[in-house]
């Protein structure tokens, strides 16, 4: 009988800690959830190397952000599978011959990540 009511205090207790708020580590990409200030500096880490400050671009490195009408004429959630992606410099899309990497070469970039700076490129461009 003792041993019962013991086992019946952990169940309550397992059951207590079960009911308590979810801070789950998942993340959700909310597209347009991105922060502008967090993504200048992932920017200014991984991709400013090729497309330059201000996304200004870099002559035989990166296309400039600033003026990309193929990146204005994406959706959050487009952008961030193209960034995922890259662009192969014998991709039909490419234009400089020079290959966009993947997460800007960045593998440990999180969606989070690309998101924030998705963010960011949206107040360069114009
Ligand atoms: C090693 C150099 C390099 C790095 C680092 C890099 N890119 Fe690029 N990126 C390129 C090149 C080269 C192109 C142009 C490919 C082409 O000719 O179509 C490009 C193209 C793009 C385009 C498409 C522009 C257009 O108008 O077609 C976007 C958007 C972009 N990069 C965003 C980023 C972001 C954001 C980062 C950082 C996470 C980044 N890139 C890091 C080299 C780089």
């Amino acid at each position: 009988m003792r041993r019962v009511a013991i086992g019946l205090a952990i169940v309550v207790v397992v059951a207590a800690c079960g009911s308590s708020p979810s801070t789950g580590t998942a993340t959700t990409i909310v597209p347009g959830s991105g922060d502008v200030e967090r993504g200048l500096v992932i920017y200014n880490g991984t991709c400013v190397a090729c497309h330059g400050p201000g996304g200004m671009g870099v002559a035989g490195l990166g296309k400039p952000l600033t003026t990309s009408t193929f990146a204005a004429g994406l959706s959050d959630s487009e952008l961030l599978t193209f960034l995922d992606i890259g662009r192969a410099a014998d991709d039909p899309l490419n234009t400089t011959g020079i290959a966009m990497p993947s997460r800007g070469g960045n593998p440990s970039l999180s969606d989070a990540d690309l998101m924030d700076v998705i963010a960011y490129l949206r107040t360069i461009s114009g």
